[in-house]
């Protein structure tokens, strides 16, 4: 019995073994109970006990070899197998990632939540509307220079007798009159209407199409210190507890007395100052967050409500702008520019 004989031969079949088959085939062979190895052990009965003791060390050495082997070229073949199947190009990538919400559907769902907590109802008004809702009933006469079409994109078509020519909406303050109606002239009223708006521009804090939220309150004894009160609870809510609001007088058609709103400055936190340099962002601590004040009495009386018994306030803010603001984007276009490095941030 030459165990050096069998190993050569194991080696030569394990070499032209190319299948796991053939391999599974050269295990039996091998290693099975009626096996080479197991016959080899049988043929060992006529050996003398000092025999015996050499040639079952050569054996159980062989077997541990055959096993071995075996295992290392299985585990090839299956590696190999696995190989053809992921070039298989037929097959859909491997997803290692699923996709995301738009980082402005994200801000859209959080500023909602925000306002549904203090019992603000979510809206949405059309985003291409007559000019009656979104200039007339807002107190702006034709002559406005937000009615040019250099500022307001007008659809062509014959315009309604009553309710004039059809615009992509610039702003969500269509939304008023328009909510006001749905309630039938009966406040109260707690709005939050999200929506596109249009207005010409492309620059790194401007793009054509764009979004706003829109608040309007609208009940018996509202006072501005129930509008500055909401919106220090958004700024808080939205920003963090650091932030605060600030108004300041403004004009709009549409509101009396009119402000711009202010926020504490999300890079150096109101103090204007960053690493002992003025802050580039803000310059004073502050920055500009968009338009409100208390709804005017004749946008009341178009929505059929009388500004005596009640009053209102309302405001329009940018959502990319506060989600620049929130996040430090200095470049608006990236939420547009279909950027997978941008999106993926969010
Ligand atoms: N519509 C104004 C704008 O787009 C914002 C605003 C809304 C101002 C409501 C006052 C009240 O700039």
């Amino acid at each position: 019995m030459d165990i050096v004989l069998y190993k050569k031969s194991f080696i030569d079949e394990l070499g032209r073994a190319d299948s796991i088959d053939a391999i599974s085939h050269l295990e039996v062979t091998y290693l099975g109970r009626n096996g080479t190895i197991n016959d080899v052990l049988k043929g060992m009965k006529a050996l003398s006990i000092e025999e015996k003791k050499i040639a079952g060390k050569d054996i159980n050495a062989f077997k541990i070899f055959v096993a071995g082997e075996i295992q290392k070229a299985k585990t090839i073949l299956y590696q190999k197998e696995e190989d053809t199947i992921l070039i298989d190009v037929t097959l859909p990538p491997p997803l290692d990632k699923p996709g995301t919400l738009h980082p402005i559907t994200l801000a859209v769902n959080e500023i909602t939540a925000i306002f549904n907590k203090i019992g603000f109802i979510r809206m949405s008004y059309p985003e291409v509307d007559w000019e009656h809702y979104a200039f007339e009933v807002l107190n702006m006469p034709k002559t406005h220079a937000a009615r040019d079409d250099f500022e307001t994109t007008f659809l062509s078509g014959s315009p309604d007798i009553e309710k004039g020519k059809m615009v992509l909406t610039p702003h969500t303050s269509n939304g008023q009159v328009r909510e006001m109606e749905r309630l039938k002239s009966t406040p109260p009223i707690r709005m939050i209407n999200i929506g596109k708006c249009y207005r010409p521009n492309w620059d790194a804090t401007h793009t054509p199409m764009f979004h706003q939220f829109e608040g309007l309150c609208v009940d018996k004894n509202i006072t501005i210190a129930n509008l500055k009160g909401t919106l220090d609870y958004f700024v808080k809510s939205y920003f963090g507890e650091f932030a605060k609001a600030r108004l300041r007088p403004h004009h709009f058609q549409f509101t009396e007395p009119s402000f711009e709103v202010d926020i504490t400055c999300t890079m150096c936190k109101g103090t204007a100052v960053v690493d002992g340099k003025k802050c580039k962002i803000c310059k004073s601590g502050w920055l500009e967050l968009g338009g409100t004040g208390m709804v005017h009495p004749n946008v009341l009386i178009a929505g059929g409500i009388d500004p005596l018994v009640y009053s209102g306030w309302a405001f329009g803010f940018g959502i990319e702008r506060v989600n620049m603001m929130k996040y430090g984007i200095d470049d608006i276009r990236n939420y547009y520019t279909g950027d997978i490095r941008f999106l993926n941030l969010f």
